[in-house]
C-alpha cells in the first residue's frame, strides 16, 4: 500500500469507528438522557440556514426536549481564525440568538454563551497547547481545507491551534456528547486525545476530563443553489429569517438541468435530487415520492412545489424569529444569562485544574 492509500485506508477506519461509537452514544441518550451533556455552537458569520435547520439545530432541539443537557456556543472568537473582527459582530451574534429561538432552542432549559465572555474556557487552551504537537496540528484535514480556501498565502496561528481552543469549548462544561458533521471529527479526536493526556499527566489515578463521543448527524448534506454544498461564504444558501418572496426568488434561481422527467437521482442528477430532498424534508415526505407526485411536469413545477413546501415550513419559525428580534434588548439579556452561568461553570473547572496541575497557591 503507497503512503496516501495508508493515510486514506486509516481515515475510512477512523470514520467506521465513529460511527460505530455514534450509534452506541444515540442508545446511551435514549436510555438516559440526563445523563448526557452536549456542546455544540456556530460561528456568527451570517444567518442560519437550510443546511443547518436539517443538519443540525432539528436535532439539537429534539435532545433538549429528550431532556439531554444542552450548552450551545457562540464561537466569535473563531471568526479570527482567518480575518479581522468585524464590526457587525455584535449584530450577527443578535441575529444567531434570534435564529437559536425561532428553531426552538428554549433559554429555559438551554444555555447559550459567547466564548469571548468566558476568560477561563480560553485560559484553558494553554495548558492544552501543551499537550499536542506542531505536527499533529498541522496534520488536521479540515484545517488544511480551511487554510486552502481562505485563500490567505500564509495561515495565522490561530487558524492552527483553534482546534485546540475547540477542546477547551468542549471540556470546560465537561460535555460527553459532541454534535457534528463528518468535517469536524478531527477537532473531537484531538480533544479526546487532549483529554487523555491531561488525564494521563495530571490526574493519573481518576480521569479528570471526560473524553467526548461524537454524535454524527445522519442527516443527508444539503446543497445551495448553485450545487455545491450549503454554506454561508459560497452564497448560495436560503437563510431561515429569508421572506416568502426572497424564498421564491432563490429557489426560482437555482440550478437544475433540462430533463423534463422529475426523479431522485442524486449522483447523476444531484441539483434537481437536492430539490426533491429539501421538499420531501419539509413536507415529511420521501424525494422519490415528490418525485413520483411531479413526473413529467419538469424543473419549474418543482421549484414551485420546493418553494411552497420551504415557505409552509419555516413559517411558525419566521414567525417567531420577526418577534423576538424585535427585542434586541432581550436577545442581549439572554446571552448575558448564558455567559454568567458558564462564567461560574469554567471557573470552577479551571481551579480544579490549577490544584491538579500544581498552580493553586492560595
Ligand atoms: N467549528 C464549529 C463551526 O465552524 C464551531 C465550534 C466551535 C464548535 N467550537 C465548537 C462546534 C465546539 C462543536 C464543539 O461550526
Amino acid at each position: 500500500m503507497s503512503h496516501t492509500e495508508l493515510h486514506r485506508s486509516d481515515a475510512a477506519a477512523a470514520l467506521l469507528d465513529a460511527r460505530r461509537r455514534s450509534e452506541r452514544l444515540e442508545a446511551s441518550i435514549s436510555r438516559d438522557p440526563a445523563a448526557h451533556r452536549i456542546l455544540t455552537g456556530d460561528r456568527p458569520t451570517g444567518p442560519l440556514h437550510l443546511g443547518h435547520y436539517f443538519g443540525t439545530l432539528l436535532s439539537r432541539v429534539r435532545l433538549q426536549n429528550l431532556g439531554v443537557e444542552l450548552v450551545v456556543l457562540v464561537a466569535d472568537y473563531q471568526t479570527i481564525t482567518d480575518r479581522d473582527s468585524p464590526a457587525s459582530l455584535p449584530r450577527d451574534v443578535e441575529e444567531l440568538l434570534a435564529d437559536y429561538l425561532a428553531v426552538g432552542i428554549d433559554p429555559d432549559r438551554s444555555v447559550v454563551f459567547a466564548h469571548s465572555q468566558v476568560a477561563a474556557v480560553n485560559q484553558l487552551m494553554l495548558p492544552f497547547l501543551s499537550l499536542v504537537s506542531v505536527p499533529e496540528l498541522a496534520r488536521n484535514p479540515t484545517v488544511k481545507e480551511e487554510r486552502a480556501a481562505s485563500g490567505l498565502p500564509s495561515a495565522s496561528a490561530l487558524m492552527f491551534t483553534y482546534p485546540v481552543h475547540q477542546a477547551a469549548d468542549i471540556l470546560f462544561c465537561k460535555a460527553n456528547v459532541v454534535p457534528v458533521g463528518k468535517d469536524q471529527l478531527p477537532h473531537v479526536e484531538l480533544t479526546r486525545v487532549i483529554a487523555r493526556r491531561f488525564n494521563q499527566r495530571y490526574s493519573p489515578g481518576e480521569p479528570f476530563f471526560p473524553e467526548p463521543d461524537a454524535l454524527l448527524s445522519d442527516a443527508p448534506v444539503i446543497l445551495g443553489t448553485d450545487g455545491q454544498k450549503m454554506s454561508k461564504s459560497r452564497r448560495n444558501a436560503i437563510p431561515l429569517a429569508a421572506t416568502e418572496n426572497e424564498t421564491a426568488r432563490l429557489i426560482r434561481g437555482a440550478k437544475t438541468d433540462a430533463d423534463r422527467h422529475i426523479a431522485y437521482d442524486p449522483i447523476r442528477r444531484p441539483e434537481v435530487s437536492n430539490l426533491l430532498l429539501l421538499t420531501g424534508l419539509c413536507e415529511n415526505s420521501s424525494p422519490e415520492q415528490v418525485a413520483e407526485e411531479i413526473g413529467d411536469t419538469g424543473a419549474a413545477a418543482l421549484k414551485l412545489r420546493a418553494t411552497e413546501a420551504i415557505n409552509d415550513r419555516l413559517r411558525p419559525v419566521r414567525t417567531l424569529r420577526a418577534e423576538v428580534i424585535k427585542d434586541r434588548a432581550y436577545l442581549r439579556e439572554l446571552l448575558q444569562e448564558g455567559n454568567d452561568k458558564t462564567n461560574a461553570v469554567a471557573n470552577d473547572t479551571l481551579d480544579a485544574v490549577r490544584q491538579l496541575m500544581h498552580t493553586a497557591y492560595a
